[in-house]
């Protein structure tokens, strides 16, 4: 997630200064039976492109029908990732121009204390690169910073938001047609990046239009990177570090590499790197190239050596895939959905849970903004299988309903298509398989599972 140019990063966990608060302005439903859900995963891998994930569609989502016909839906929890971003893994003396930031949102300034008023000016964040900067190079020429949300990547996701507004708003009547700054139904979450807040921006733009341009603040809430819990965080379970150091050294993996050496080597040699043990920092760099037409690397330190093909390309794309569902769901699932989204993973249980005990909340809509090992993660921890690496813009819903009867479900939708957790008898999961299934997905003493000692922790606010 973060730009790391030497050593590879997995899962890599915020480096970005802290914030406590930031201010934004501004089918047939029912039962599933296991050959329709692979048909479904057919159908959204056929459709599959890493440039942009599929949205959710008003006209054919699906409302609980047979003996859940009248249900009513009670809670919806929502996770996307960014959109189409600029490399984080960038090439030294790039010979590419990456002008694709064209907008810039409103990044609000912070208010620490909590308050919504707005006491500050609202300021603009505008990267400042041009060429008489002598240390330009050291970056790209374009508009753009690593890792930034492009024009493109802010249009996905208020797309994306107003989708969600034909569902949430227009269809169910669930959420009101505007955002209620002084009574508040929705709750959003972001990690502590640019593109994620900006992303979280655009999507509530495009799920209530009348943000734009208007000065009701919207509370985002972050944690500082040292605390993130919507990404796999070794600093802060230690534990997790030495099982991500067992993956690495584990048979599977390292048939991975060897048996890809000579393509690694390539890429390296034309990337001008020496980007060992996996093959992400090139899926992500190759990815961005491909998604915005950009041309794919030559070496510049090796002239006359070949650039990358189109089909090293395509190879390093699949790689990538299977070092996703490596990572999490076919190497220690268990153990990696505990110690890597555990902490995630109790904060969607257990903000379900208060709504199934009845506990009066003042929201009914929870988003959070995070990244694709955020997706990824929390596929991973849901044990859903037959799925790439996630797109920009990927979203994963988790509705809970209430029948006729007072029974609770939950449904889980991933980029718009109703998924089946293996844990669960149908897409429509009783609260309380769905409750006792992640209760096995997340440690019940943190400190004892990641190996931290709760005496030695250092208290401080990243940096
Ligand atoms: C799975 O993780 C545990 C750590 O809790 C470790 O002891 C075990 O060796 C791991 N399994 C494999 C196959 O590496
Ligand atoms: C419900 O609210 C009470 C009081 O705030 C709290 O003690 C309890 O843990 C909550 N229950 C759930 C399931 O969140
Ligand atoms: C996870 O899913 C696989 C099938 O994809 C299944 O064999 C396994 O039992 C599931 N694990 C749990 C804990 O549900």
């Amino acid at each position: 997630m973060t730009a790391a140019r030497t050593s590879r990063r997995r899962s890599a966990v915020p480096l970005v200064t802290a914030s406590t608060l930031g201010l934004l302005l501004l089918a047939a439903a029912g039962f599933a039976a296991p050959a329709a859900a692979a048909a479904a995963a057919d159908k959204a891998n056929a459709a599959y492109s890493y440039c942009q994930a599929n949205f959710p569609d008003p006209a054919s989502y699906p409302l609980p029908s047979g003996s859940h016909a009248g249900a009513k839906l009670k809670q919806v929890q929502l996770i996307t990732r960014h959109g189409d971003r600029t490399p984080v893994n960038i090439m030294p003396d790039d010979a590419a121009t990456y002008n694709l930031c064209s907008e810039f949102a409103v990044s609000g300034m912070t208010s620490n204390d909590g308050s919504a008023t707005l006491t500050q000016a609202n300021v603009l964040k505008f990267p400042l690169l041009d060429k008489a900067n002598p240390y330009q190079d050291a970056i790209w020429q374009g508009n753009c910073i690593d890792g930034q949300l492009t024009s493109k990547g802010i249009t996905q996701l208020r797309t994306l938001g107003s989708q969600l507004r034909g569902i949430y708003v227009d269809k169910l009547k669930f959420l009101e047609g505007d955002y209620m700054p002084a009574t508040p139904t929705l709750y959003a979450r972001s990690t502590d990046y640019w593109r994620t807040q900006q992303s979280a921006e655009s999507l509530l733009s495009g799920l209530f239009p009348t943000l734009k341009g208007e000065l009701y603040p919207v509370p985002l809430h972050t944690v500082p990177s040292s605390a993130e819990t919507m990404a796999s965080n070794p600093g802060a379970c230690p534990n997790l570090a030495t099982v991500q150091a067992l993956m690495s050294a584990s048979a599977g993996w390292q048939n991975h590499l060897s048996s890809n050496q000579a393509l690694l080597d390539r890429l390296n040699t034309a990337f001008d790197t020496d980007w060992q043990g996996g093959f992400d920092h090139f899926f992500d760099n190759l990815q961005v190239r491909t998604c915005n037409n950009l041309p794919l690397p030559c070496s510049r330190q090796n002239p006359g050596t070949p650039c990358v093909s189109a089909q090293d390309a395509q190879s390093t794309f699949a790689l990538g895939d299977w070092e996703y569902a490596y990572t999490f769901l076919n190497y220690n699932q268990t153990v990696m959905a505990k110690l890597g989204i555990g902490a995630f993973s109790a904060t969607l249980r257990d903000t379900l849970q208060s709504a199934v005990s009845g506990n009066k909340s003042q929201y009914n809509f929870y988003y959070y903004s995070g990244h694709d090992s955020t997706i990824g993660a929390v596929l991973g921890a849901f044990n859903i299988s037959g799925w790439r690496w996630p797109p920009y813009a990927s979203n994963i819903q988790i509705e809970l309903w209430q029948d006729v009867n007072g029974e609770f479900f939950v449904r889980v939708f991933y980029n718009g298509d109703l998924q089946q957790l293996p844990a669960c008898p149908s897409t429509e999961c009783p609260a309380s398989t769905w409750i006792a299934y992640m209760n096995t997905v997340i440690p019940s003493n943190f400190a004892a599972d990641c190996m931290f000692d709760t005496r030695s922790r250092r208290f401080g606010h990243g940096h």
